[in-house]
């Protein structure tokens, strides 16, 4: 009895994390996304999000951390669009697919700053 409640234990411990993943805002997978982000965005965003200050003043621009409250409350819609068509300075970022795009939105979510 004892080893059947371990064995059910142990599942639930390992299932809880899967739900959770495919949970309702399952839309994009940031684990790809990551692999997006770091062919594609890194460069200029840098590796966690927090944006290269060399590139801001060269351009002359704010590039806000992609996990601040102002880029947070952008709907995935907005940031979708601005990941693939650029937004003020930033151009349009070519060979991004429709699934590249939705794991990099996921990806974005996942650099939240609590
Ligand atoms: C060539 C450099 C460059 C690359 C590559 C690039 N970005 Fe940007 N990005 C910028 C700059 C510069 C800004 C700020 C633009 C402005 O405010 O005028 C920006 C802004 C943004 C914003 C809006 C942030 C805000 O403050 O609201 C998002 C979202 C974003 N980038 C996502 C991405 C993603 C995702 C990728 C990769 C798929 C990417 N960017 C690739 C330079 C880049």
């Amino acid at each position: 009895m004892k080893r059947i409640g371990m064995t059910t234990a142990m599942l639930a411990f390992l299932l809880i994390p899967v739900l959770l993943v495919a949970g309702p805002q399952s839309k994009g997978d940031p684990q790809a996304g990551k692999t997006v982000y770091d062919k594609k965005c890194a460069n200029c965003h840098g590796p966690n999000g927090e944006g290269k200050p060399a590139l801001a003043k060269a351009l002359k621009v704010e590039i806000r951390h992609l996990g601040s409250k102002e880029v947070q409350a952008k709907s995935d819609d907005v940031l979708a669009k601005e990941s693939s068509e650029g937004v003020g300075k930033m151009g349009p970022v070519k060979g991004l697919t429709e699934k590249d795009i939705a794991d990099v939105v996921a990806y974005i979510r996942s650099l939240k700053k609590e």
